[in-house]
Formats: C-alpha cells, sequence, structure tokens
C-alpha cells in the first residue's frame, strides 16, 4: 500500500491562460493505493458525493491506465470538486505519485507531468498540465508544450472559494478564440512582468502582472460577486486579484501583513452578493 499528498494549485493567475501554476500550501488529497487486478476508485472528504467512482470518468481511472497500474484507489478529497483550485488535478498527481512508487514505473516527478495530465482531459476534455504540474512540483511553475519550467517563489497568496460550482467545461467554452494585437502586446507584457515578480518573491510584481485583457473578463460573468469581491479585495490591500483557473475561486496576492485583512474582506464581500465563501490564507507552495 503506498500513500501520497498533492497539494490544489491555481492556474493562469491571469495573464498566463494555460500555462502558469502555483501550488497551494493548503488544502490538498491524499491519494491511497493498493495492488488489484481491476482499478476500482472510492473517493471520501470534500464534495465526494459529486465525484464518480467509475474509473472510466474519473481522472485517476485514466492515470491507472497510462501506468498500466490496476489498483484499488481511496482518494480523501480535501480540495472541492469545480472549485477553481485543482481538485481533479490533486488527485491525478497524488494518484500517479502513488501509482508510480507501487508498480516501481521509475517515473521521475517531471515524468509524471504528462502521464497525471491524462486525467485533467477526463474532468475538461483538455490535457492541458497547468494545475497538475505544480501539484506534483511545487512552486511556480510555467508549461510550454510538452515543457515545464518551475520556479521557487515565496508569495503570499489568499484563495478565496465561494459556495457556487463553475464547470471547467463550461468556463473553456466562453473563452475567446481569438484575441487583438493590443490585448496580445498587453497579456505578454503582464505575462513576464509576472514571471519576474515570481523570480525576486515580489508581490506587487506578481500582482500587477496578474491583469489579463481576454480570458478573465470573459469569464467574470459566471462568477456571482466577482466585480465586487475584486475591488473589495484591492481596497483592503491586495497588489492583484483574479480568478483562480476556470473559477469560480478568486486568487488575490498581497504582501503579508495584509493577506488576514485581504481573505475577511473577500469573504464578507462574497457574503454581501448572497453567496456563502471560505477564504484560505496561504503562499506558493
Ligand atoms: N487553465 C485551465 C482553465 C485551468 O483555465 O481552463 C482549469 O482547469
Amino acid at each position: 500500500m503506498v500513500t501520497a499528498r498533492a497539494p490544489a494549485t491555481s492556474a493562469n493567475l491571469g495573464s498566463g491562460f494555460d500555462t502558469f501554476g502555483v501550488a497551494l500550501e493548503r488544502p490538498a488529497d491524499v491519494v491511497t493505493v493498493e495492488r488489484a487486478d481491476e482499478t476500482s476508485i472510492d473517493v471520501t472528504g470534500a464534495g465526494a458525493q459529486y465525484i464518480p467512482e467509475d474509473p472510466e470518468g474519473n481522472t485517476v481511472g485514466a492515470v491507472a491506465e497510462a501506468l498500466d497500474a490496476p489498483a484499488h484507489i481511496s482518494i480523501d478529497k480535501g480540495v472541492r470538486p469545480a472549485s477553481g483550485l485543482g481538485s481533479s488535478a490533486s488527485s491525478a498527481a497524488a494518484a500517479a505519485v502513488a501509482l508510480n512508487e507501487l508498480y516501481e514505473r521509475g517515473y521521475s516527478r517531471e515524468g509524471l507531468v504528462p502521464v497525471a495530465a491524462k486525467g485533467e482531459a477526463v474532468v475538461s476534455g483538455d490535457a492541458h498540465a497547468d494545475n497538475v504540474a505544480p501539484s506534483l512540483l511545487g512552486g511556480f511553475t510555467v508549461v510550454r508544450g510538452d515543457e515545464v519550467t518551475r520556479i521557487d517563489a515565496d508569495v503570499p497568496l489568499v484563495a478565496c472559494l465561494p459556495e457556487v460550482a463553475v464547470s471547467t467545461r463550461d468556463a473553456r467554452r466562453v473563452v475567446p478564440d481569438s484575441i487583438s494585437m493590443d490585448d496580445h502586446v498587453e497579456t505578454v507584457g503582464n505575462a513576464a512582468a509576472l514571471t519576474a515578480g515570481m523570480c525576486r518573491s515580489d508581490p506587487t510584481l506578481v500582482g500587477a502582472g496578474m491583469d489579463d485583457p481576454v480570458v478573465t473578463p470573459a469569464r467574470a460573468d459566471l462568477i456571482t460577486g466577482y466585480e465586487s469581491v475584486r475591488e473589495i479585495a484591492f481596497e483592503a490591500g491586495a497588489t492583484g486579484v483574479t480568478v483562480s483557473g476556470a473559477g469560480p475561486s478568486l486568487l488575490a496576492v498581497c504582501h503579508p501583513e495584509k493577506c488576514r485583512a485581504v481573505a475577511g474582506a473577500m469573504v464578507e464581500a462574497f457574503a454581501d452578493a448572497g453567496v456563502g465563501a471560505r477564504a484560505y490564507q496561504t503562499r506558493v507552495g
């Protein structure tokens, strides 16, 4: 029997759609695997009732198949599904690590990124790796084709999770097919600033680089209260606020002394919009 833990993640960070991701210190999924003739899955924990236990419909079933590693797989969910915090990626990453060890497949953590990304395809229709990469490797990650670059960063974050669900498939449908040259130039500048900010662990530069004129505005309408929560988080001291992954969670960057105020202000602003929410004060993990 092997057990592995893989953390929640936040993808995109505004300007890095399908490219940037960060591991969060918490929450996390824990996956335990035992050899079996056929794969079977049981799920407990946050939002377990919404997760299929059929291996064909579950992210970890695809991982077991990709590693030719049939097992009984127990998933203890710490990361609520459809939250924008990389829930399916956490399960896929933890399963990939545990099954790789159980069957002594010999993959490195980097080598497990495309394996775990196969699990993402089951959930969202696309094998994008921007959540599984930081969940497996930690830190801030940049996915470029098959290549992943990892940067150690120490940046305080607030992840605010409202009690509404947004499906990744729906959130991907509203992404525009093309962008203007002006938006392209702005996005490249922001993404470059954000990467430099991560290298320097500079919350001001990271926050400024999270601005995104393309994908985030297209998704804002899917999240009740988005505009007011964002505005109030800035007033409380956030240096940047954006949709976390496909939403509905929002991710704020702040200087350490402001995190508590930002977290409280975001929860209160969601409440004013009629939506219950909880906030995690965390860091790039
Ligand atoms: N990059 C993905 C998206 C993350 O924004 O759709 C969600 O899984």
